[in-house]
Formats: structure tokens, sequence, C-alpha cells
């Protein structure tokens, strides 16, 4: 131990170097990242992070989903290893932190590790996971998922994406991360997730860690409503399919129902597709999205079945076909008591506020925890704003989050 708790000092400034010009890859007019999973700025992002565990002396390997994972080797290298990671792909419009946080906080870890000269007992795995966000393929957290056993191989290597046109395997395969090692499979000591909080607990509250407790429970649908096209000049109204009237009902009807319930769930419809998307066509079709949270899994598992009865019967009363088809779902979880409390004990170690606190946002640590004992991280985020291109962290927030993450390693995985 150096000074307060310290073991080795993570460097704030190099991290913070390092969110930056990976932020570069994918940059936005507004200040953002657009870095979607799988694309050609996917395939950037991931070059310069392989890149910098290799500097960092790592050995690298990509899995079958395509997950990225940097190994620093313990002294008892057969030890199962101590995990951290998260995800370098964004939202269309997001931010320079959720998710890339995570993994360079991992990487600062290392090098934090590298320049104290220190090493594990177990070793040390830093792991990009593949497409944490499900902009672009049907669902999200898939990669994590194959890894922790919760979906199988194939079914993640299939995994369309939203028009139909490729799937996740011939993706990863143009971007040269159809990687051969197995996706998961081994024994793990334990994951931590280092993330920005998303919400405005931890600033409103003046703390700077958060002790992540679990995540509420998640289902998304993806609904098709089918009319037919017409003239939008010559049908009359009365006699109109028109598949847009339908789905705006419903999703005015949906938002309605979300504050039917206490706590009140959060709903979102975030995509719309509409067929043949012309301003003198009536759509013959309507795609849209459902994403719905709740942290009781039974009131979740009602609001779904009443929002699938709000959707068809707002169809027949409009002379429409509705299909409903549920493209994730996931029960809520309650993280390792263990590595939790280790959370509490390296911030109170250091002198740092810290809370406990619920994620309302899903992460790849709800699937590592099927697997392994799991923990998160939080640090604040301005005025608790994220998917958007505005999220900002303060500095040395991002270095206290990421000092909590290398002392909660360090303390599993042992010094030689
Ligand atoms: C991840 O960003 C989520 O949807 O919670
Ligand atoms: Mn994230
Ligand atoms: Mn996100």
């Amino acid at each position: 131990m150096t000074a307060a708790g310290i073991t080795a000092p993570v460097n704030g400034d190099r991290l913070w170097r390092s969110l930056m010009e990976m932020a570069e890859i994918g940059a936005t007019p507004g200040g953002g990242v657009g870095r979607i999973a799988l694309t050609d700025l996917d395939k950037a992002g991931r070059d310069l992070f392989a890149r910098w565990c290799k500097d960092a002396g790592l050995a690298v390997r990509i899995d079958r989903m395509g997950n990225i994972i940097g190994r620093r080797a313990g002294a008892d290298d057969d030890a199962p290893p101590v995990v951290t990671g998260s995800h370098l792909d964004s939202q269309p419009l997001g931010g320079k932190f959720d998710g890339a946080y995570g993994v360079l906080a991992g990487l600062e870890v290392v090098r934090a590790l590298n320049d104290a000269g220190v090493t594990t007992r177990a070793p040390l795995e830093i792991i990009n996971w593949t497409d944490e966000e499900g902009v672009r393929f049907a669902a999200g957290v898939v990669a994590s998922g194959v890894y922790a056993g919760r979906f199988d191989l194939d079914y993640g290597r299939n995994l369309p994406d939203r028009e139909g046109t490729t799937t996740m395997a011939r993706e990863l395969a143009r971007i040269g991360y159809d990687g051969k090692a197995p996706c998961g499979g081994y024994p793990i000591s334990a994951f931590f997730e280092a993330h920005i909080e998303q919400g405005p607990v931890l600033e409103r509250e003046g703390a700077v860690i958060g002790a992540v407790l679990g995540a509420q429970g998640q289902r998304c649908y993806a609904v098709t409503v089918t009319g037919e096209e017409g003239h939008a000049g010559t049908l009359p109204m009365a006699l109109r399919r028109d598949a847009m009237v339908g789905a705006a009902r419903m999703i005015d009807g949906l938002n309605r129902l979300a504050f039917e319930f206490d706590p009140v769930p959060v709903l979102t419809t975030g995509y719309v597709q509409v067929r043949p998307n012309s301003r003198n066509t009536v759509p013959g079709r309507v795609a849209f999205s459902i994403d719905v949270r709740h942290p009781d899994d039974a009131v979740l598992a009602d609001i779904c079945l009443r929002a699938e009865t709000l959707c068809r019967t707002i169809a027949e009363g409009a002379g429409l076909q509705v299909q409903v088809t549920e493209t994730s779902a996931r029960d809520s979880i309650a993280f390792d008591p263990g590595c939790i409390d280790a959370v509490r004990v390296a911030a109170r170690r250091q002198g740092l506020a810290c809370r406990d606190i619920h994620s309302g946002a899903g992460h790849d640590a709800c699937n590592l925890a099927r697997c392994a004992p799991t923990g998160m991280i939080f640090v604040p985020c301005k005025d608790g704003i994220s998917h958007n291109e505005r999220e900002a962290t303060a500095p040395e927030d991002l270095a206290a989050g990421c000092q909590v993450l290398l002392e909660v390693m360090i303390a599993r995985a042992g010094i030689a």
C-alpha cells in the first residue's frame, strides 16, 4: 500500500487522454460519439484498444463472439482470472463515456500495475464486449450473454440486424473480428464493471462512487402493424387501413399504460420504421420497438401482458394486423454481496463518498452475474444525462472510479 488505501496509483490524466482519443473515432458534431457495433468505426475503436492492450504487455485474444480479451498473466497463471470490462460500441448519438469508460478504466488498471511493478497472484482480463447497445442488431448484451451461458453461441452468431440483411457472424468476419477463442466456458474469480451512472443520484447526493446493488428487469419487443398502402389524395379517410395511425395510437396508449403502475415503469419506443415512408402514400406497414423496465419482475410481466393486449385491441378496432415479438427478456438481478462490499470498502479506504445504488440501465455485468461473483462501480454523470452527445463526467471522478476498480481487482486477485 502507498497512500490512503492505494496499492498502485492510477494515472487520471492518461485515462482521460485515452478516453478523448477513443472519442475521436465516430465523433459527432454535437460533441458525442456514434460508434455502432460492428461498423467500420467500431473496427477502428477495437483496433486502437487491441493495440493499447499489446503495448501494455497483454496477451490479446478474440473469441467466437468477437469479444476482445486482454490478459495479464498472474504468478499463479492457472488460477481463475479476475475480469473487468465494458463496451466500446455506442448509441447513434451517444456520449464519450457510456461503455468506453469501463474498457479504458480496465486498461488503466493494467498500466498502473505495470508502472508500479505489481504482479498479481491470479491473472487479470480486460474485455471489450461486442455490441452491448443493441442498436443495430435485434438485442443488446448478447456477446456477454453467450460468454456467461445465457445464450447459445449459434443464437448469438446468427442474430440478424434489424433490416434482416446480415448477421452478427458475417459482420464480425467483415471487420476482422471473427475470433477463434472459445466464448466463455472457463471459471472466473469475479467480474467488476466500472460505468458512469447514467442517472442523477450520485451527483444530487454528492457521492463519487456508487456501489451497485443490482439492476431492474427489462423486456423488449418488436411490433409490426400491417394495414394497406393507398393514395394520400384519393383514398377516403373512412376506407383507410393506415398502419401509422394504428402505431401512433399504440405508442400513446403504451405511454399512458405505464402511468397506471406504481412505481411507474420506464417504457420507451425509440425505433420506428415506416413502409413505404412517402409523403403521399398511406403507410401500409409500421414497425416499432418497445423497451420496458421495472424493478419488480411480477409487475413487469403484468405490464407486458397488458401492453400486448392493448396493441391487439387497437389493431382490431382499426382493421389492422399486429405482430408482437419479444426480442429480449431479462429478470432483475442482484449483484454479489461480497463484490458490492469490496466496492464500499475500497471507496471508504480512499476517503471517497460512496452510496449504494440500483442500476436503471442494463449492463454486460448483468449477464456475468449468472456465471461469476459480479459487482459494478458507478461514477457520477453530469445532470444524469446519458445516451446523449452531452454526456459528461469530471476527470477526477473517472480517476476515482478507476482507482476503486484497481483496488477491488487487486483485493480479489492478490499480490504475488
Ligand atoms: C444499455 O444502454 C441499456 O439499454 O440499458
Ligand atoms: Mn453502457
Ligand atoms: Mn448505453
